[in-house]
């Protein structure tokens, strides 16, 4: 696996006999990998001839107070399993490549960076839009791999493609999880012993939720039997547990739902476990 750790090394690399000519799928991440990177990687790699990944973590989508000084890192190992997952080139900027001294344009998508992540995180997905317009620019690929783990995240850079007409084929890809249905994530690093024994709850307690509102409960009832089983296992406070629409994450109404609403709906949760801030979604049915 080639390394490049400066935008005149990637270009480099990205002109080389081994890129060149070739389809590529793209990986954008943050490092401290886990099952659930890899598994974009094959992905990738199925709808492409080489892969590139990258890893950066980005400044411009933590907010104050977050945890962009202790986000885990773990680089060599990092490669090593990027090489194991048949991974050809690995991006690993530095900020100031990313973000040179004079630095100033932000990308804001509009209505479906709003709610949810959005609300709570104010300048996150764009700054999210942000670097990942920049990461295509320089890494040009065909097509990149996102993970519906960030199911917002997913809609957001759809969204992006296609209002900046940036030319790159988006594929989802499923949420891997833990055997007690906790998803992956670098941020599970941080839960202890004791809150990594209820971690699997949240999804849990929403695939409960889920059976509710297709065996014909009201939605809302369902939503705030939900919320108090999280609440009962320690998963508090809960920023947001609500059924939103897996197209735009328009809201549903908030009644008994049709089929058709049904098919549609997802549910998505926010909720904090001790200092962690744990996410997932599901669809209804
Ligand atoms: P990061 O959190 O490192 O995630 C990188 C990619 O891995 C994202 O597409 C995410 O959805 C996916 N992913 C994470 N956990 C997953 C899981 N359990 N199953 C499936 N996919 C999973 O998301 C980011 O980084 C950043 O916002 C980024 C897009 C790199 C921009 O900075």
């Amino acid at each position: 696996m080639d390394l490049a750790r400066s935008q005149e090394e990637l270009q480099k690399l990205l002109n080389s006999n081994k890129i060149k000519g070739s389809s590529l799928g793209f990986v954008p991440t943050m490092g401290a990998l886990h099952k659930g990177h890899l598994s974009l990687c094959h992905v990738a790699s199925r709808h492409a001839e080489r892969v590139c990944a990258s890893i950066f973590i980005n400044p411009r989508q933590f907010g104050p107070g977050e945890d962009l000084a202790t986000y885990p890192q773990d680089t060599q190992a990092d490669l090593a399993k990027l090489e194991g997952a048949g991974v050809d080139l690995c991006y690993l900027p530095i900020p100031e490549d990313i973000y040179p001294l004079g630095y100033s344009t932000t990308v804001d998508v509009g209505p479906v960076a709003r709610p949810l992540d959005g609300s709570s995180r104010p300048s996150f997905f764009s700054g999210i839009a942000t670097v990942v317009t920049k990461l295509f620019n320089r890494v040009r690929p065909d097509v990149a791999v996102f993970g519906e783990k960030d199911y917002q995240q997913l809609l957001v850079i759809r969204r992006l493609v296609a209002d900046l007409d940036l030319g790159v084929k988006i594929v989802g890809a499923p949420i891997v999880r833990e055997e007690d249905g906790l998803a992956m994530s670098s941020r599970n690093r941080y839960l202890t012993p004791p809150e990594r024994r209820i971690a699997g709850e949240l999804n849990q307690i929403m695939a409960k939720t889920c059976q509710r509102i297709e065996g014909g409960v009201p939605a809302p009832a369902a939503l705030a039997q939900g919320r108090e089983d999280l609440e009962a296992a320690g998963l508090r406070p809960v920023d947001y547990f609500e059924l939103r629409s897996s197209v735009d994450l328009s809201p549903m109404p908030e009644r008994e739902l049709r089929r058709t609403e049904m098919e549609e709906a997802r549910l998505f949760a926010a909720v904090m476990l001790g200092r962690t801030r744990l996410i997932d979604n599901m669809p209804v049915v």
